[in-house]
């Protein structure tokens, strides 16, 4: 249960992911791997409106009720940690702590609904980055919502470096959101891995999103090979 206690498996909408990562028309009938979507709606609900998404986490080693229960343990300290600092988020999309609440309790509900339907169609594969069993350029578009970059402060700079070089290798575009940690601040590694993989070929570019809830979150970054 190591993976469960580290990291928060909260998840976000399909319409987040739209925001989140400025997803246009043709974006979302490209070929799309989910990295880290744990449980995120936005596999589920593209599955139903006839799309094709890949999600890669840990967490699908474990049951659907393991998930839950691990989500519905941590929900109340989360939601109160948000409460307790009001500077810290732009109630724009989710209006409230408690808007908030609900709207993650709906994307893991909808996660549940498709988790198992899912695995079997293969469609929820249990991988963790920084190695990724998929060949080169297998997919059009990798999305990497609040894992890369959020736990700057828990994972390292070379984990980072060589699970970014890996998503260039299996997708023709990444795109990862956000930009800051989950202290608020942006990426101490965020320079350092665009020069580094730049000279490897591998192109970045920062782009503005139309979706804030961290305060000054609303960037994403894209990288190209
Ligand atoms: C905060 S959740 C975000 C879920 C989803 N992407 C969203 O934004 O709604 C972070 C996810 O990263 C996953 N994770 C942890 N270690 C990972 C790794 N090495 N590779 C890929 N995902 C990982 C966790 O299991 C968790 O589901």
């Amino acid at each position: 249960m190591m993976i469960l206690d580290s990291i928060v498996p909260f998840g976000r909408s399909q319409k987040e992911y739209e925001l989140m990562f400025a997803l246009s028309e043709s974006d979302r009938t490209k070929s799309i791997i989910g990295i880290g979507d744990g449980p995120a709606s936005f596999n589920a609900e593209m599955n139903a409106a006839g799309l094709t998404v890949i999600s890669i986490d840990p967490i699908y080693q474990f049951t659907g009720a393991e998930i839950k229960s691990r989500f519905d343990a941590c929900v109340d300290s989360i939601i109160e940690q948000v409460r307790n600092t009001p500077n810290n988020w732009i109630w724009s999309y989710h209006k409230s702590p408690e808007d908030l609440r609900t709207n993650r309790e709906k994307a893991i509900s909808l996660f549940l609904e498709d988790y198992d339907r899912g695995k079997i169609a293969g469609r929820y594969l249990n991988a963790e980055l920084p190695k990724l069993d998929f060949q080169d350029k297998q997919f059009q578009l990798a999305l990497c919502s609040h894992f890369l970059f959020l736990y700057s402060e828990h994972l390292s700079f070379e984990f980072h470096l060589d699970s970014i070089r890996e998503l260039a290798r299996i997708a023709e575009e990444v795109r990862i959101f956000p930009l800051l940690t989950l202290a608020q601040a942006r990426s101490p590694y965020i320079d350092e891995i665009s020069s580094t993989l730049a000279k490897e070929g591998i192109s970045s570019e920062i782009i503005q999103v139309p979706y804030e809830l961290q305060k000054g979150g609303n960037q994403a970054i894209v990288f190209r090979q």
